[in-house]
């Protein structure tokens, strides 16, 4: 069977992370649109260890109508946070599957001081230390911009751009086929609100990360590819 050129970095990865002992565990920091998933994804793939977006977890719950989704959308659909109890519930499970033995890379987690004092006492419980916060520096205006015409597909979670970064057919998820959605916290004024609580309630963690010594900022503004490449360099390094 013919071995594609994502697979095999995926492997080589999983054979260096092996041979080496070596693992990654990574928060990304930043406002909606950022570009988080996006990168959290490629990186996932890149080096074999699993992206773990909360705000993907709450979607699935919603889809799949559950007790969790439907105390979730209530928030999720006014661009709100969903209570830091629940969210810290989540990760607590997920992080110890066995699928994260090799590191983890946390989108959308945390988003509080709160969350992330939680988390620190967890980590140093399970005695899993964080290696790297990376946060993506834009501007209010881009992020707005980016989802107005944010595409995602419901099947594989893939984002795309209807001009910045467009599926190969309209509507189709180039990945998997899937139908690609409009997310309707991505209407501008519900995106308005995520900002304006990003800024008080999660902004505050750059400070938080920078005490302890773990950030690193990112220029968020530049293509897909080049912040892709510099955070490989980035994890590459440590
Ligand atoms: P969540 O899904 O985490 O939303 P978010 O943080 O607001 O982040 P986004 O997914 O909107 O943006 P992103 O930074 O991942 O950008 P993306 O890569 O898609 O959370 C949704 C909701 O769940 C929250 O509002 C809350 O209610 C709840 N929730 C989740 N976590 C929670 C927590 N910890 N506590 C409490 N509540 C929680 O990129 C955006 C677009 O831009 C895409 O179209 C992409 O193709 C494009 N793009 C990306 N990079 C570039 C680039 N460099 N140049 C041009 N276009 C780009």
């Amino acid at each position: 069977m013919p071995i594609n050129k994502a697979s095999l970095l995926v492997l080589e990865s999983f054979v260096r992370q092996r041979e080496g002992g070596k693992k990654l565990r990574l928060i990304f920091l930043g406002p909606p649109g950022s570009g988080k998933g996006t990168q959290a994804s490629r990186l996932s793939q890149r080096f074999g260890i699993p992206q773990i977006s909360t705000g993907a977890i709450l979607r699935e719950a919603v889809a799949n109508k559950t007790e969790l989704g439907i105390k979730a959308k209530e928030y999720m659909d006014k661009g709100e946070l969903v209570s830091d109890d629940v969210i810290i519930g989540i990760i607590c499970d997920r992080i110890v599957q066995t699928d994260c033995e090799n590191g983890f890379i946390l989108d959308g987690f945390p988003r509080t001081i709160v969350q992330a004092e939680s988390f620190d006492r967890m980590v140093k419980e399970k005695n899993i230390p964080i290696d790297v916060v990376l946060s993506l520096d834009v501007s209010e205006e881009m992020v707005v911009r980016r989802l107005c015409g944010r595409l995602v597909c419901p099947e594989c979670n893939v984002n795309y751009h209807l001009e910045f970064n467009p599926p190969k057919k309209k509507g189709v998820c180039s990945k998997c086929g899937g139908k690609l959605y409009h997310r309707p916290d991505d209407e501008e004024d519900v995106v308005r609100r995520r900002l304006k609580i990003y800024k008080e309630t999660t902004e505050p963690l750059i400070g938080y990360y920078q005490q302890k010594g773990l950030l690193r900022v990112i220029n968020g503004t530049e293509t897909i590819e080049s912040i892709f490449k510099q955070l490989v360099i980035v994890l590459e390094g440590m």
